[in-house]
Parts: C-alpha cells; structure tokens; sequence
C-alpha cells in the first residue's frame, strides 16, 4: 500500500494540507517575495476557492499567512479566482482577480492592501467600486477571466489583457485605464488564434533582446531591444502555450514572429504536468520570474486520503534563448542551490548498447542532478530509416534504438520495479535529419494503482556545434523537473513510488541503444529540507 506521506515534496511550495491551484499575484514588495494561490480551505479537491497567501525572501523556504482573498461578495461567492499584482510607480500595489458569482458570472475586480506600512500585507480590501468588468457583448458569462499584471504606456495608460473565447476562437481582450477603477476596452484584441478555445491564464512580458536581466512589465515601448511574449494556458488540454514576437504600441496588437508556432501552436513552457503559470518581474534581482501549478497524476481519491493535493513548480528564470532568438529558456532560481548537501560526482563513463549502472552513494528522494552525455556520432552510421517521428509515447524507456533511449533513472526501486526514467532518444527522420528527443517516463513509475502513467516528451533543436547533451533533474518524492540543455526545455512529472521512498531511492544510468554512449560528468547533491 502507498505510504501518502512519502509524497509529500520536501522543498516544492505546498500549502498545509488541502487543494491548491493556479499561481496568483506573485510580486515583491518591501523585502519580501509574496505569493498567493487559488486554495480550496476545506477540501483536498477544487471548490470554495480562496487567494492563500505565504511570504518569503528567498522564494524557497515560506512562511504561510491568513487568506488573503475569501468569497464573501455577491460577485465572488462562487470563488475569488485567478489574478495578477500590479505595482504602481508609488510602490503600491493592486490586485486585480475574477470573480464567479452564484450565477457564474464572471467580473474583474480589485483589491488593495488595508495598511501598506505591514511588509507582509496580511489584509486585503476589496474597493466599493467591485465589479469592475463583466464581459463585454460577444463574450459568454463564464468565459470572461484572469486578468494579467498591468503595464503603463506612454499615453500615460495602464492596460491589462483578459483571456477569452468567441465560439472556438481563444483570444485576449485588452482594457485600459487610468484610475484601476473606470477601463474602456479596446477595440482589437490583443491577440487571437482559432480552435484554440478558451483562453486562461494569459501571461504578457517583455523580454529583452540584448540582456540576461527581466524586464518591468511595463517595458514596453517600440524599443527594438525588446520582443514579448505571449502565453495562454489552453482550456482545452490544459497545457501552457507561449510565442515570441512584437507587441505593437500603435497598433497595440501582438504579432508572433513565426506564425507557424503561435499560441497554442508551438512552443510550451514544459511538455509535462504545469498550467495556469504566471511571471512577475523581480526588482531585487532584476530578473523575470515563472511560477507553474503542477497538479497531480494520482486519482481524487487518493488526493482526499493524503488530505492535499498539487504543488507549485521551483521558481524559474526566464530569459530570451539569445543564440536562437526564437525560445525562452527556463532555469531553476539560483536560491535552490542553497540546499544543496553532500554530492557524488562521476565522470568519463561509456555506456555500451544495453548498460545499466547504479549510481553508488547518490540514494535518495530528494535530488538534485546535472548530467551532460557527449552528442553521439551520429554522422559516421549507416542507420536503417525505419524509425518513427513520434517516440517518446511508444514503449518509452523500454524501446531499443540505435542512439538510445540513454539517459538516468531516479526513484528507483531496488530490482527496478518501480523507475522514473528521463533520456534522450536520437531518431533519423525520413528526411536524413538526426532527431533529438527528450522524453520523462512515468509508466514503471509506481506500482500502485489509479495513476496517470504518460510519457511526456518532446522533440528539441540542437545545433550542429553543440556536442553535449544536458540534462538537469530536481527530485522531490513526488515530482520530478527535468530541464534540458541549459532550459531550452522542461519535462514536470508527478510521481508516485511506493518501494523507492527515501533511501531505497536509486539513482542510474542507462544505454538502451546499441552504440555506446559516452557519459560526460554527473553529479547529484542531496538537498536539504526547505
Ligand atoms: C485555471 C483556472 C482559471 C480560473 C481558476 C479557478 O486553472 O481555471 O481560469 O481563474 O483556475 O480556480
């Protein structure tokens, strides 16, 4: 039987107990990183949402506070729902949020703190003026929600973005105001792709061209130096979609630079369990920073029983990949390594076609792991073409290519029984094109029962100069963050081992290609509780 209390994560952001959903206003204000959540009280399933509230000043170790946010307004009774800060020039800040009425009416309304001289800003007003916006002609009642961060433009008007949907069309409607109080909508939308659905969560920053520090949302001018990025978190399959391209201050439109990989077309922040993830500019260390809810793969059921249910993602940073321009890169916060322990390095080992090698001394349920591979030498094979595009959902670890699968085993039981594998797969396509795949492998994950068993993957861009492959890991008990090539991307897993808790957790290596594969340097710290 499943011990519940071996999944609860050690150093990931988790309320007490009960549901936890979306990140909300997550901003800075006088020393202290603030980050509320969608919060069921009561229950550990979705309902009686509430904004829950915890503080920090290194984004790793919190402390949790009272609700910030209840239903307790007409508008809202239904659920204070998802939202964003803002911080105003005078250091103040507002949040704006969706409220669900008792006939799910969704309407935009505002929040402000009850004394700003408290860093911890425990009390929250709602204003008199609530509600603020209801959906506009055009836009059903329930498909009206999110608002973003505001950014002030050179008119001297602040603007917001609001998710959306017209028949199947997703797209993100934009108000302007002066006050926070009176907005007028403008009459394009911000932006707006077919059969995407609707719109959650919309997120729009922009990142610069030429820098590795964020960028204040309100960094908008038509400054050459900047590009923006637009994500959506898709209703429909609930996964976050972000482009790359130019917001225009006069048309105030945003238009993807490659309109082939638009929203919910292309890119996505990970190709594993995250959602309804929101940024929020750090003036303390000038960087940009995502925040991802990541749900679980086990059943309601078990959610109840545990009494909890969903964890935040480690914070990441955010920049433009400058080598592609085409692609953010994501990385863990550097205050995550403040709990690195005692490490095991390993370096220069070949892997032969079918190795499998146990990482002595690197035991555990809580990991943090770096790995580069040398990239194989691919040119000198004469390869059949027989292989598929998609690989990462048939058989995944389990497969035997050529060029892998190869890569790490984690959360490992002792005879394998239990394994969550993370590896690189190289296919050749029908075009003679070496592919490279990175799939996280949850189907030999857990022996019990009920739980979502996907292989998450996706197919990565690497340039003819790169000779490494890299990975990074960050073990938790029951989620498992892979990030690849220096962040280019990210695979979140939820995991559920009944056998490979704590130290009877291995951690491997494995070839399960035919040519040998040169591992480069491993290494694994323990991390610290948070
Ligand atoms: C996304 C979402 C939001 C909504 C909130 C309600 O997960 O559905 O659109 O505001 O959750 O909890």
């Amino acid at each position: 039987l499943p011990s519940f209390a071996d999944e609860r994560t050690s150093f990931h952001f988790q309320p007490e107990r009960n549901w936890m959903n979306d990140p909300n206003g997550p901003m800075f204000y006088k020393g202290y990183y603030h980050f509320f959540y969608q919060y069921n009280p009561d229950a550990a399933v979705w309902g009686n949402i509430t904004w829950g509230h915890s503080v920090s000043t290194d984004l790793i170790h919190w402390h949790h506070l009272e609700l910030a946010l209840v239903p307790d307004q007409w508008y809202d009774v239904e659920g204070v729902w998802s939202g964003s800060a803002t911080i105003l020039p005078d250091g103040k800040p507002v949040i704006l949020y969706t409220g669900s009425s008792n006939e799910s009416l969704q309407s935009q309304n505002k929040a402000v703190p009850e004394d700003l001289s408290d860093p911890l800003l425990r009390k929250w007003v709602k204003v008199s003026q609530n509600p603020m916006l209801v959906p506009p002609p055009g836009i059903g009642h329930t498909d009206f929600r999110d608002p973003t961060t505001a950014w002030l433009e050179s008119d001297g008007l602040w603007r917001i973005a609001i998710g959306a949907k017209e028949g199947t069309t997703g797209l993100a409607l934009v108000y302007k105001t002066s006050d926070f109080l009176n907005w007028t909508l403008q009459r394009s939308f911000l932006h707006q792709i077919a059969g995407t659905g609707m719109w959650e969560c919309v997120d729009f920053y922009p990142v610069s061209l030429t820098g590795t520090n964020g960028l204040d949302t309100s960094k908008v001018q038509g400054n050459q130096l900047v590009k923006h990025v637009l994500k959506a978190s898709l209703d429909s399959n609930k996964h976050d979609y972000y482009t790359i391209g130019t917001y225009s201050t006069d048309l105030k439109t945003f238009v993807a630079d490659d309109p082939t990989r638009d929203v919910g077309l292309g890119l996505r922040y990970d190709y594993g369990k995250f959602y309804a993830s929101k940024t929020f500019y750090d003036p303390a260390q000038e960087r940009r920073i995502l925040w991802g809810w990541a749900n679980e793969s086990d059943s309601q059921l078990d959610d109840i029983k545990k009494g909890w249910a969903s964890v935040q993602t480690i914070p990441r940073t955010l920049v433009l990949d400058h080598h592609t321009g085409s692609n953010l890169l994501q990385w863990p916060i550097s205050e995550l390594d403040s709990l690195r322990g005692d490490k095991v390095v390993k370096q220069d080992i070949l892997l032969d076609g079918g190795a499998m090698l146990k990482v002595d001394g690197a035991s555990g349920a809580q990991l943090d792991i770096e790995v580069t591979f040398k990239y194989p030498d691919v040119q000198t094979l004469d390869v059949p073409l027989e292989q598929k595009e998609c690989v990462c959902s048939q058989g995944g670890a389990a497969q035997r290519g050529v060029f892998g699968p190869f890569g790490l085993l984690v959360l490992a039981a002792d005879d394998l029984v239990e394994q969550t594998a993370v590896y690189f797969y190289l296919t050749l396509r029908p075009n003679g094109k070496w592919m490279t795949t990175v799939c996280s492998d949850q189907s030999r994950s857990s022996l019990a029962k009920g739980i979502d068993r996907t292989v998450y993957g996706t197919s990565i861009n690497i340039a003819p100069t790169e000779n490494f492959l890299s990975l990074r890991l960050i073990v938790d008990h029951s989620i498992v963050e892979t990030f690849v090539q220096q962040g280019i991307a990210c695979i979140t897993s939820r995991v559920y081992p009944t056998l490979a808790v704590e130290r009877d957790a291995h951690v491997l290596l494995f070839n399960n290609g035919s040519e040998s594969i040169a591992m480069h340097t491993l290494e694994i710290w323990q991390m610290s509780n948070a």
